[in-house]
């Protein structure tokens, strides 16, 4: 697989990134044993994949840590910490340096490539950026960080108010952006400053509930249809993505949502979350296949354009 620069970090990652977290959590979140989860990690690095990104939350730490430990040195691990407390208070700050710590002794490993604040919401921000960002900062001056990044929590903030902000501010080099072909509205409202400030991005979401499972589609849509963010004339009661899925160059749904996401200008690298070593190939085989044909693009873009409410959870 060929390496892509995420952004000013100037790291080289695969264009493919494996998510732990999401409803998956590499398989831990149906149930399946760590077993099952190392096997995933084991089968991403033998894909190519050499970007994973986990969080303390995620409880996929060790997962990540123990498989990736004999060649630490050539794998990107992006993970996270929380910084409200269970009561919804802010964390002094030195909690942040012992998650960091905790997080760095569960994956047995001396530093973290990217270190991110977790589901950031846009009244977050200012106090992160004036109270959090210069301890950390510290970590990086010690070694244990090697760059700071942010993510968003696309369900509730999806018109990336949020990240709005935070990019141009200019101590984030990475981050985690919804985005998916249900809503595109990070195309104009975040990666160009992205672009601009040469912030490395990760996408999330780019199928999710709304784009794997049907039922949780049409669920979406109706609700889209009487936002009016659909055109009731423009979709097909019945079959919504017939377009997409009737057209010989896409294989299904899933294929051409991660392709749909993959050569976005702006984008460094897509998250695919799966507890599947199938799921996996397949995806991987998504992420590096050519862009989607420009007339699927437009007919995405010309039934969903408008749609900026949901997240596709
Ligand atoms: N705020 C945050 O920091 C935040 C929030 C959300 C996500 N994330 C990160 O973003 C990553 C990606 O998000 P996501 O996990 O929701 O991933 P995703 O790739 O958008 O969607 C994953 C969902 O699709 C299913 N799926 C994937 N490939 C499939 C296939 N080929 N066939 C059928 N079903 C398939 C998965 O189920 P199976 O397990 O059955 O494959 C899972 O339910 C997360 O893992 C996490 O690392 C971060």
């Amino acid at each position: 697989m060929d390496h892509v620069r995420l952004g000013r970090t100037n790291l080289m990652v695969s264009p493919v990134g494996l998510g732990c977290g999401g409803y998956s959590r590499l398989g831990m979140g149906e149930s399946k044993d760590s077993s099952t989860a190392e096997g995933v990690v084991k089968h991403a690095l033998d894909l190519g994949i050499n970007y994973f990104d986990t969080a303390r939350a995620y409880g996929t730490e060790e997962v990540v840590g123990k498989i990736v430990h004999c060649q630490r040195s050539e794998v990107v691990i992006s993970t996270k910490t929380m910084f409200r407390d269970k009561g919804g208070d802010y964390m002094p700050a030195e909690k942040l340096v012992e998650s960091l710590e905790k997080s760095l002794a569960r994956m047995n490993t001396d530093y973290v490539d990217v270190f991110s604040f977790h589901g950031v919401m846009p009244q977050d921000l200012d106090y992160c950026v004036e109270e959090y960002v210069p301890v950390l900062q510290q970590q990086i001056q010690l070694g244990k960080i090697r760059y700071l990044g942010i993510t968003e929590s696309f369900r509730q903030d999806p018109t990336h108010e949020m990240l709005q902000r935070a990019v141009p501010v200019g101590c984030f080099d990475v981050a985690m952006v919804g985005f998916n072909f249900l809503n595109s509205g990070a195309r104009d409202q975040v990666f160009p400053d992205c672009l601009r400030h040469d912030v490395g991005t990760q996408v999330m979401h780019a199928v999710r509930r709304a784009l794997s499972n049907p039922a949780v589609l049409m669920q979406n849509i109706e609700q889209l249809i009487s936002t009016g963010e659909i055109d009731k004339g423009v979709v097909n009661n019945d079959d919504p993505l017939k377009f997409l899925t009737g057209h010989p160059g896409v294989k299904s749904v899933i294929e051409a949502a991660y392709r749909y996401c993959r050569y976005e200008p702006g984008v460094s690298l897509v998250l695919t979350g799966t507890g599947s070593v199938d799921h996996l190939t397949s995806n991987v085989a998504a992420l590096t296949a050519p862009p989607l044909p420009d007339e699927l693009m437009s007919e995405l873009d010309r039934v969903f354009g408008k749609v900026t409410s949901v997240s596709g959870d």
